[in-house]
């Protein structure tokens, strides 16, 4: 890797923050703009950290005046699908307008690249329950809609600048570092590990299990779980891709299979060693029964390789995260 920085934009959330420590231990200069809405500066372990917002044109312009930035990764978002419903102008706002002017600044600087954090939100209700980078987008929230919009921003800028581009599509994201250094600490979380995870350690009572009747393997809905590590280090390959001149892409990041809520459940209840209160409830609006991505392309194109693809894994380390936050709050409470 060079000697160039990389601004790293929410660098203090979930995915940032190990992307970052990612960064950090492979050798990269890092600079950090976050605004510590929903970010923690304790889980900053690399780098040099500006508090601050992407949407504040002025700073964003000394960030990148004052360093040699080649590379911009952007996960700065709100990212509560739910609330985007209620409040779609917040969204649009941070995930849209807000980017716009940060890609405005890097356009004005010259950043050679950009990595964006994209979603499988934007296919919405796919007829099948894969989701190939060609099947056709349809958000259906506007959580999906506002990342679609910077996906398009994108392309069109693409043709109009030298700044090229990698918009990772996530499928579902979990887990945590395996060495239980950072993890995910997001307030009020709504992600199915997360929340069993809150059960498994008595911060909640019970978790809900949203429709019991989809036409799946057990009836309850069927996500593709990636591990935030793998997740991670699919930005890594990205700037390698970039940086040997690959041309703009938009790529799924995901291991192509699925698990149910149950079998999720299970393995939280198998891995805990004790029963989680479990409550079967209605379907939850806006839910489509089962998506998984077919995600080859993030293989061939940025040679990247999945390491974590085991469900115990991934829920081990969700666990470890949350037993060690219950018993050490400090720098991890808003
Ligand atoms: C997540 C992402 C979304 C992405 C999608 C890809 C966020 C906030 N959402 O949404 O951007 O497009 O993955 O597939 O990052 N469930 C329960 N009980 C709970 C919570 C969830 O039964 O308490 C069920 C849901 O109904 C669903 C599954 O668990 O079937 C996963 O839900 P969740 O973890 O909320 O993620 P997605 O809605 O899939």
């Amino acid at each position: 890797m060079g000697n160039k920085t990389i601004l790293v934009t929410g660098g203090a959330g979930y995915i940032g923050s190990h992307t970052v420590r990612q960064l950090g231990e492979a050798g990269e200069n890092v600079v950090i703009l976050d605004n510590l809405s929903t970010g923690f500066e304790a889980s900053v372990l690399h780098g040099k950290l500006v508090q601050g917002d992407t949407g504040d044109s002025a700073l964003v312009s000394k960030v990148l005046s004052e360093n040699d930035i080649d590379t911009v990764i952007h996960f700065a978002a709100h990212t509560v699908v739910p609330e985007s419903v209620t409040n779609p102008l917040k969204y649009y706002w941070n995930n849209t307008c807000s980017t716009r002017n940060l890609l405005e600044q890097c356009d004005k600087h010259g950043v050679k690249n950009f990595i964006f954090s994209s979603t499988a939100a934007v296919y919405g209700m796919p007829n099948s329950e894969f989701a190939r980078e060609d099947t056709p987008t349809a958000p259906i929230n506007p959580y999906g809609s506002s990342k679609l919009m910077t996906e398009m921003m994108l392309k069109d800028l693409s043709h109009a600048s030298d700044m090229k581009h990698v918009a990772l599509r996530y499928f579902n994201v979990a887990g945590c570092d395996p060495q239980t250094r950072i993890g995910q600490s997001t307030p009020n979380a709504t992600l199915l590990l997360k929340v069993a995870c809150e059960v498994a350690v008595g911060k909640r009572d019970a978790i809900y299990i949203f429709g019991t009747d989809y036409p799946t393997k057990d009836g309850t809905g069927v996500r593709d779980y990636i591990h935030v590590e793998d997740l991670a280090d699919a930005h890594l390959r990205a700037i390698d891709y970039l940086r040997d001149g690959g041309e703009s892409t938009t790529l799924n990041v995901g291991y192509g299979h699925g698990y149910s809520v149950r079998e999720m459940l299970d393995a939280v209840e198998r891995i805990d060693g004790k029963p989680l209160n479990i409550i079967e409830k209605e379907r939850r609006a806006g839910d489509p029964p089962s998506l998984i991505s077919i995600a080859e392309a993030v293989k061939t194109k940025l040679k990247w390789t999945p390491k974590y693809d085991d469900l115990d894994v991934i829920v081990k380390t969700a666990l470890d995260w949350e037993y060690k936050l219950r018993d050490n709050p400090d720098g991890f409470t808003k």
